[in-house]
């Protein structure tokens, strides 16, 4: 794992089994009349391999919070490490390159390529990020596994107009895993499904931490955030609570009804 230089130019050691690192993180918006604090001094980690939910009514921050995550956006005090790295001190060129490697994104409209199959969209996620270190003969085979984790394979040929909102979702998902980047990101990844599609697909998201990744998912839906193994709940902007011994998703939990 690398190192980096904190605020200070000390080097910051990475914390065992902790991927991210939230110190003392705000977001102010300057609007034309006042300043508005949309995050305020959040501190919190993100262990490796965790599902964790980030909950809170809408207008709490979590879509911004989720931006920091990812360096879409950036603090305005505070900081974030990833494995011991902070985002902030990368340029933006560098930032899009980290990205691009380490972060899987799940969109809650799937934005996939509206012209492309399923297969040729996950291919084109493997073009655009130089296939996660495999050779070019090797992409074809790697975006039929992607599918086939996110139980879409039958459906490769088939373009988007053609599948359901669920499998749409699905092969979104088998495009966010394409380069293999160690965490996945989805923002209200299910906020477009009805009641039971959002569960199945839920639960294939979830399963992704299984194969090594660490999964963070905004979501205001409190049986999806009860199945998280790790949780914070936003309240304008700041952390209401945190819940480090939440529900684990095990069949029978009846907290966690999937
Ligand atoms: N560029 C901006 N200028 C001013 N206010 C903003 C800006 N971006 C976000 N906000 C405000 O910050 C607050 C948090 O926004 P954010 O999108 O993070 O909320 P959210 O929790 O994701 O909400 P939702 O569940 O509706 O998606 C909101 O009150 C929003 O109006
Ligand atoms: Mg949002």
């Amino acid at each position: 794992m690398q190192s980096a230089r904190n605020i200070n130019g000390q080097a910051s050691a990475p914390i065992p089994n902790v991927l991210i690192e939230v110190e003392y993180l705000s977001r102010v918006i300057s609007t034309r009349s006042r300043n508005v604090q949309i995050l305020d001094d959040l501190t919190f980690v993100i262990p490796v391999q965790s599902l964790f939910a980030i909950n809170g009514p809408s207008g709490s921050g979590k879509s911004t919070l989720l931006n920091m995550l990812t360096g879409i956006d950036r603090p305005s005090s505070g900081r974030v490490l990833f494995a011991g790295q902070e985002l902030r001190a990368m340029q933006e060129d560098a930032l899009a390159r980290w990205r691009g490697r380490h972060v899987g994104i799940v969109f809650q409209f799937f934005q996939l390529i509206p012209t492309l199959t399923a297969l040729e969209n996950v291919l084109l996620a493997l073009e655009l990020g130089g296939g996660g270190g495999r050779k070019r003969r090797e992409w074809h085979q790697r975006a039929t596994f992607c599918l086939e984790l996110a139980h879409v394979k039958e459906l490769a040929h088939r373009l988007p107009s053609e599948l359901s909102g669920g499998e749409q979702q699905r092969v979104a998902i088998a495009r966010a895993i394409a380069n293999d980047p160690p965490v996945i990101v989805a923002d209200e990844p299910t906020g477009n499904l009805d009641s039971r599609t959002a569960h199945q697909v839920f639960e294939t998201l979830a399963s992704l931490t299984q194969h090594g990744k660490t999964v963070i998912y905004v979501t205001h839906d409190r049986d999806l955030a009860a199945c998280s193994t790790e949780r914070i709940d936003l309240r304008d902007g700041r952390i209401a609570s945190a819940h480090p011994d939440s529900k684990l998703l095990v069949e029978g939990d009846a907290s966690c009804t999937l």
